[in-house]
């Protein structure tokens, strides 16, 4: 798991007013001689063209060595390619595929290099179609700006010229990632999947060796944040607040894994299911042949499968089901039968799960409008970790995949409430021992315990809600 350690591993950096006329200048003619290039002409004539990180990076634009910029920090580039911290993960994640792990990944599956597998590729780097690269676009670079912020070429020019605006930039095709649905979706595609090519893992890759995908929006958010979310930055965007992206992440990550698996050529490989939708630990536990039954699992309430068969990963739906009670409780109900219903279709075949899958995607998407759309008030973090230790959600903490999306649960909204000011940063940091002995408790698969671990959840929430 590992969150713990990447938690603060970034010390928080300051900027300094001041204002850089000069910057303006040289990017613009830096990017007059770019948008004179032909092939490039072409693109934004016809398409938006990735432009490549190199075309963001001049020292006066996003490339500055310390984070000083007037109204944004400028060192973005440098904090993204921080080899040491977990914000420096997407400019790593092209070359993780020539690591010995990412070879062995590929070689064992048949792929060739797995630097040049199409099957890695749309996850591992920014994966542009060829006719939209422009001349300095590099496969190396990782996971590049573009890939989140939207292809480039219409708006680069405009984007830092006065009098553009967040709304104006928007117009010109960037990607509005201050609004949590859309930026739940763009970390979805790789956090975990998506029908495009390039941007599924399979079963036979966790078997060939790659590491399972552990995601939560606001949690991985403030991981590779290289934005301050100043008065400045409110003031030109949406006011962010961890309890809404937490809500909108686990909405979109229903409504993302419910319509893959309504696809049948995602859902099943010739006979069988795509076994990386379900829980892992249900198929793989050791077996004992010995005269006393010894159950190594245990019954999860809201789950109606037929006695032993591998339940689906619900991870999310576990806790997109207190989502809607807490905060959209006219849709509660309908989201509780469609995920109940499609627990239960799956013991009845491929075309009612599929159908079923549908149901679902569509009760959470619209419980991720409603999230949206709805204001939070400050303490609303209070709720959402009373009802995560609450009796009737923690008895759901029944395997591996669910527990660990929990304590990241608890982790970002104690991490909420520090920011919006309703608990002290010595209150916090008195609690994190008790959130890292839960993390500890879903550190190893091999030793995960559903009792040790709900233990431990329940008293780092207890902690919490003692200092409402
Ligand atoms: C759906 C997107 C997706 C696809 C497709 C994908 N990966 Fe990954 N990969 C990820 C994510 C996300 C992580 C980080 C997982 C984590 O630690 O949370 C990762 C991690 C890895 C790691 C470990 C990196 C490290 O820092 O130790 C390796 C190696 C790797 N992938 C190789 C591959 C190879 C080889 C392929 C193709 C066979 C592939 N991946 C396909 C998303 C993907
Ligand atoms: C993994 C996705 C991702 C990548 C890659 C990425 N960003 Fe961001 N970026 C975000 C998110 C999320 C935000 C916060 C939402 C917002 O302000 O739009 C953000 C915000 C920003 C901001 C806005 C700060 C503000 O105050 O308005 C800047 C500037 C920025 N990124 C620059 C870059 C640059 C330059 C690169 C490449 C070196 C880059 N980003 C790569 C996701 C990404
Ligand atoms: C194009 C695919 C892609 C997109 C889009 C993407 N990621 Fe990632 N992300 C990855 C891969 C692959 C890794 C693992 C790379 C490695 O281990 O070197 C990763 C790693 C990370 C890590 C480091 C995790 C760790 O355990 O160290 C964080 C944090 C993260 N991503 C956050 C985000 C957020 C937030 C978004 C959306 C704003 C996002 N990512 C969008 C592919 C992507
Ligand atoms: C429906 C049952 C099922 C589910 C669910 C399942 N697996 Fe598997 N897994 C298998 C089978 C069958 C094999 C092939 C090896 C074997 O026969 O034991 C395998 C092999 C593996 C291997 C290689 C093990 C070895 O001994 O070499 C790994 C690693 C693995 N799976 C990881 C996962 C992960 C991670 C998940 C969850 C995302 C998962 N599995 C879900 C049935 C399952």
């Amino acid at each position: 798991m590992g969150k713990a350690e990447l938690r603060g591993k970034r010390a928080s950096r300051r900027k300094r007013p001041r204002s850089q006329p000069i910057g303006r200048v040289v990017c613009a003619l830096v990017l007059l001689i770019l948008v004179l290039s032909a092939s490039l002409a072409h693109a934004i004539a016809h398409a938006a063209a990735y432009l490549g990180v190199a075309s963001c990076a001049g020292s006066t634009c996003h490339g500055r060595s310390e984070g000083n910029g007037k109204v944004v920090r400028q060192d973005e580039l440098a904090i993204l390619q921080d080899g040491s911290s977990a914000a420096g993960a997407h400019a790593r994640a092209y070359a993780v595929l020539a690591s010995a792990r990412g070879q062995r990944i590929a070689a064992t599956l048949g792929l060739g290099p797995a630097s040049s597998a199409p099957a890695c590729l749309g996850c591992h780097a920014s994966n542009a179609p060829q006719g939209l690269r422009g001349p300095r676009y590099r496969t190396a670079d990782g996971i590049g700006c573009e890939t989140c912020h939207g292809p480039a070429s219409a708006w680069i020019s405009a984007h830092y010229a006065l009098p553009a605006s967040h709304a104006s930039n928007l117009a010109l095709g960037m990607t509005a990632l201050d609004n949590p649905q859309v930026r739940a979706r763009v970390c979805l595609d790789c956090h975990y999947g998506s029908a495009e090519a390039g941007q599924f893992v399979t079963h036979a890759m966790m078997a060939a060796g790659h590491p399972r995908i552990a995601f939560e929006l606001d949690l991985f958010s403030a991981l590779q944040a290289h934005y301050d979310l100043d008065a400045d930055y409110t003031a030109r965007k949406r006011r962010p607040d961890s309890v809404q992206l937490w809500a909108v992440g686990q909405a979109e990550a229903v409504r993302r894994q419910a319509a893959l698996f309504a696809r049948p050529n995602l859902a099943s490989e010739g006979l069988f299911p795509q076994f990386t939708f379900f829980d892992c630990h249900s198929c793989h536990r050791a077996i004992r042949d010995g005269p006393e039954p010894r159950r190594t699992f245990e019954d999860n309430p809201a789950r109606p499968i037929p006695f032993a068969n591998p339940p689906f990963n619900d991870e999310n739906m576990i806790l997109l089901s207190l989502v809607a009670s807490l905060y959209a409780p006219g849709e509660a109900a309908r989201y509780e039968t469609a995920a109940r219903g499609f627990h239960r279709a799956m013991g009845q075949g491929a075309k009612a799960s599929g159908e079923a899958a549908r149901t679902l995607a569509s009760a959470a998407a619209s419980l991720s409008d409603r999230l949206a759309a709805r204001s939070f008030a400050p303490a609303s973090a209070f709720d959402a970790v009373a009802a995560v230790a609450a009796r009737t959600t923690s008895a759901r903490f029944t395997d591996y995949a669910g527990s660990a999306q929990a304590v990241m649960a608890i982790d970002t909204l104690l991490n909420a409430l520090v920011r919006e000011g309703r608990v002290t940063v010595g209150a916090a940091a008195g609690i994190r021992a008790r959130i890292n002995r839960a993390y500890e408790a879903v550190a190893a698969p091999e030793r995960y315990d559903p009792p040790t671990f709900r233990r431990a959840l329940g008293e780092a929430a207890r902690a919490i809600a003692a200092l409402r």
